[in-house]
């Protein structure tokens, strides 16, 4: 998958899927699912790292995740998110952190949050050769100080400004935009007034594709349960129940059984249970 790719599934109204992923092994899952994108999202900070919000997330640790993934899938168009302030800070400092995730972290793309207030810093950071995935809506770098986590795009005002928004970050470069927690009208006009495709999580169903954090998918973090995400499997529920099970065939003398251990040659035995005879006399 590449960003030529993408934009040609837009133009023949093919759906494009998404997926979180911050490790090798899913990433890997990810890929032979033959999901479109994978998006090391900075979701990890809290998914992986167990931080409260994804503010703090740092480039080292976005990189371990992108160096992981980045082993893992050899077909899904691979997106970094960069960190909070890893793109803020200046022009200079967005192209070389986007830069890293190209150079170290194996990724095909970046991902920055934000409206027209980025498109400056979207559109330097293209011009450097590096493709854009815009996010607007939903911000959660900066949700919590700011607006809190709701839903946008529900008055007039509010829906005008999302929609110039991503015309803006279209003219920017960005090869894509993320829809996060919009009003599903207001996501249809985007989606149907940009040649770009749209890729929604919490904005309903006339997005280009659709993204979801993977342990939301899973449920193997059952502390969140936003009302966009579809659940596809309880993991949290079946991991707890082999680590129980596991906990008791230990306790039981269950595990580990012959199929599980090696055995030395009947020959070779009999001459160590000889010798052991003799340790044992006290005969050595
Ligand atoms: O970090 C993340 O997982 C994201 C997705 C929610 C789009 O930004």
């Amino acid at each position: 998958m590449n960003v030529q790719k993408l934009s040609n599934m837009k133009a023949k109204s093919q759906k494009i899927s998404a997926i979180t992923a911050y490790d090798y092994s899913f990433a890997k899952i990810a890929d032979d699912a033959e999901i479109d994108v994978i998006l090391v999202g900075d979701s990890g900070a809290m998914v992986m790292f167990g931080y409260e919000t994804t503010s703090p997330a740092t480039m080292e640790e976005m990189l371990l995740m992108s160096k992981a993934v980045s082993r893992g899938s050899k077909k899904s168009l691979l997106v970094g998110d960069m960190p909070f302030m890893s793109y803020h800070t200046s022009i200079e400092d967005a192209i070389r952190n986007a830069g890293r995730f190209i150079k170290e972290g194996g990724m095909q793309a970046v991902k920055i949050e934000g409206n027209r207030t980025v498109a400056k810093t979207i559109s330097a950071i293209t011009k450097a050769g590096i493709p854009v995935m815009g996010h607007i809506g939903l911000q959660p770098q900066m949700a919590k100080s700011w607006d809190g986590y709701r839903v946008h795009g529900t008055n007039y005002l509010s829906a005008k400004q999302l929609i110039e928004d991503a015309h803006e970050l279209e003219q920017a470069g960005a090869f894509c935009i993320v829809l996060e927690m919009i009003t599903e009208e207001v996501s249809k006009i985007i989606s149907e007034s940009i040649r770009i495709p749209t890729i929604g999580i919490g904005s309903g169903r006339y997005c280009d594709g659709q993204i979801l954090v993977l342990h939301d998918l899973l449920n193997l973090n059952d502390s969140l349960h936003p009302k966009f995400v579809k659940q596809y499997a309880d993991l949290k529920k079946q991991s707890q129940k082999a680590l129980t099970n596991y906990k008791d065939d230990i306790s039981s003398n269950n595990f580990p059984t012959s199929a599980h251990s090696w055995s030395l040659e009947p020959s070779e035995l009999k001459k160590l249970q000889k010798y052991f005879g003799l340790i044992k006399k006290n005969k050595l």
